[in-house]
């Protein structure tokens, strides 16, 4: 949720920590500092609100020194403010502190430290506080020492960065249940809550787990585990480029992540389709998915309305139960786990919190883990026993669009295998999927260039203060995702109903005020949704279809139409999809909204 980011080298440090923030700010936005080492002291600015606020504070008084922290805030524990702004110190200013994560046990802590020392209402701050109660001044071992025994008392979880002024050229990160990579460069070194904070100084990362502490000076970094044991990190090769992380022209991250996409299907297409070991690779011939009686799926927000649509397809495999779950509900469920169990997890940054809880109650079963995941090296991908990547390359605005299409692909290549291997379709009509699934990078770009077509449609309706979004099946898990953006970037109430359920409640809402956008792809129940369209349309609501059957009966209800090109039928809803990504984009560009950073959301949610 928040931004660590740290250096130490031979360079300024302010600069390389704010351009680590500037990427890192999708993450948390509503305050940032840094903390600099001058050789003598440690200084420290920081302000509430966007990056630029902080950048202005610095303009008039940059710090100087090789050794820094950074962190852009999303707050947890007290409101955003300068106090409570990272970095942290103690209050001899002697240790400065950046954190994500939560300290569920620190009023506890607080208790017993003197009240007058805090300065903040945060909970990150009583760590600083007791590494420096705990530390007795000399060498660099009595921090570490210090350090541990914090974390001996510390229950919740944590990435943190600390610095001391007594060490001006030791960088100190830890962690717990919360991302923390360490960047290897030439005479400088790195830690960063996100690969993307780091790409443009080096490629080269350690992924630490958890209570790992790594020691980094200018040449050196050194991993210890809680006892203090050195561990030894392989390198991990980061394959993506610096251009994958900006803008590229394009106004908004959004838009350039939905226009990304025939490029990411069809990256994913050329990874997987020709590949006939496709279930080999990841561990589900069909001996062993004839082992499982069940499969649980589950994922957080867009990556569960992706599940949604991945279980309604696997329900088609024999004998096995297959439901998808929102990760957070899913420790409430009692669902049976055993060894006949696999759990699909999904989710773009492989960081969720409550993804990863639920990974670790079906591990904990014996159960096996199938993870559909974008960022490598991810906690996820770790403690997964099988990974799909999906390849999309860093997604940085908020609202998940390309990442949703990759985790479709996932699913249509992993269910297609599976139908074949399992003989539900025969091969030839594996094959003639294969080709469907081939076509839908240039039918994507199709509905792409209509792009100014449906920004059109978009400003018809901008004045609307409610929409509905209805569809069945396949459809409804679209309606979910394309109300879910919609209530993220242009701050509309929407709301997504099976078209079935309308007439159980809330078709007494519709009036003249409300737009339903219908989504109807599903030839077999098209009629059906047509006629909820209509129920719709005599209450005097706006319809705006979108569909791949256009005819008279679809053109009479709709006071808007976009029609998306035809396909096998289960690949219509990513279609679908990418022109309501359009939509929600343009109605919340013409609210004059920032849409890569809507208010109070974070990318990547890591506490639960
Ligand atoms: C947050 C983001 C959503 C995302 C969800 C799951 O809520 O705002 O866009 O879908 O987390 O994230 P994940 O990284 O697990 O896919």
């Amino acid at each position: 949720m928040c931004g660590i980011v740290g250096y130490i080298g031979l360079s300024d440090a302010q600069p390389i920590l704010l351009s680590g923030l500037e990427k890192l700010e999708y993450r948390g936005y509503d305050s940032a500092g840094i903390a600099v080492h001058n050789g003598k002291k440690i200084d420290i600015v920081k302000s509430k609100g966007r990056l630029y606020e902080l950048k202005k504070k610095l303009s008039s008084n940059n710090l100087k020194g090789n050794l820094g922290i950074g962190h852009t805030r999303w707050a947890t524990h007290g409101i955003p403010s300068d106090v409570n702004s990272h970095p942290h110190t103690s209050n001899n200013c002697k240790i400065a502190v950046v954190h994500n994560g939560i300290i569920e046990n620190y009023l506890e802590l607080k208790k017993n430290l003197s009240q007058s020392i805090f300065s903040s209402d945060t909970d990150t701050e009583v760590i600083a506080h007791l590494i420096n109660k705990y530390y007795v001044p000399g060498k660099i071992e009595n921090l570490i020492d210090a350090i541990l025994k914090v974390l001996t008392k510390i229950n919740g979880s944590y990435a943190l960065a600390i610095i001391c002024e007594d060490f001006p050229d030791k960088l100190i990160g830890v962690r717990k249940d919360n991302p923390l990579v360490i960047g290897l460069g030439e005479n400088e070194n790195f830690i960063a809550s996100d690969i993307t904070a780091i790409v443009n100084y080096t490629r080269d990362v350690y992924f630490l787990d958890d209570e790992q502490i790594a020691l980094l000076d200018s040449k050196n970094v050194t991993v210890f585990d809680k006892n203090k044991n050195v561990v030894k990190k392989d390198v991990f090769k980061v394959d993506w480029n610096v251009e994958s992380t900006q803008k590229g022209g394009y106004d908004f991250y959004m838009l350039k992540e939905i226009f990304e996409q025939p490029k990411i299907i069809n990256d994913f297409i050329s990874l997987n389709l020709s590949d006939n070991n496709f279930l080999d690779k990841i561990n589900l011939s069909n001996k062993q998915i004839k082992k499982f009686n069940r499969i649980y799926i589950v994922g957080c927000g867009t990556a569960y309305h992706a599940g949604l649509i991945g279980a309604r397809l696997m329900e088609r495999l024999p004998n096995v139960f297959v439901r998808a779950h929102m990760a957070s509900e899913f420790r409430y469920s009692n669902q049976i786990i055993d060894e006949k169990t696999l759990l699909i997890a999904i989710s773009q940054s492989g960081e969720t919190a409550d993804t990863l809880a639920a990974l670790r109650i079906a591990k904990k079963n014996n159960a096996r883990v199938l993870s559909i995941v974008n960022v490598v090296g991810s906690s996820i991908a770790r403690e997964s026993d099988n990974v799909i990547y999906i390849a999309a390359g860093p997604e940085i605005a908020v609202a998940s669009t390309k990442a949703f299409s990759a985790q479709l692909m996932a699913f249509y290549v992993l269910v297609c295998n599976l139908y074949r291997s399992l003989e539900i379709i025969s091969e030839q009509q594996f094959l003639q999927m294969q080709e469907k699934l081939r076509e839908l990078p240039s039918l994507v770009n199709q509905i792409l260039s209509c792009e100014n077509e449906i920004k059109d449609k978009a400003q018809k309706y901008l004045s609307c203060k409610n929409v509905f979004y209805i569809g069945r099946s396949l459809d409804y898990f679209i309606a979910l995702e394309g109300s879910l953006k919609l209530k993220e970037i242009a701050y509309l109430y929407s709301q997504a109903y099976a078209a079935g359920e309308l007439k159980h409640g809330p078709i007494a809402l519709i009036d003249d005020t409300i737009l339903v956008i219908g989504i109807l792809t599903q030839e077999n129940i098209i009629e059906k949704t047509l006629s909820n369209l209509k129920e719709c349309k005599s209450r005097s609501g706006k319809i705006f279809t979108v569909t791949s059957q256009i005819d008279n009966k679809v053109k009479n209800i709709s006071d808007d139409v976009f029609v998306i090109p035809k396909t096998h039928e289960i690949f219509e809803p990513l279609l679908a999809n990418i022109v309501l990504q359009l939509f929600a984009y343009y109605i919340a560009n013409g609210l004059g909204y920032d849409i890569d950073k809507p208010r109070n959301l974070a990318k990547s949610v890591t506490v639960e």
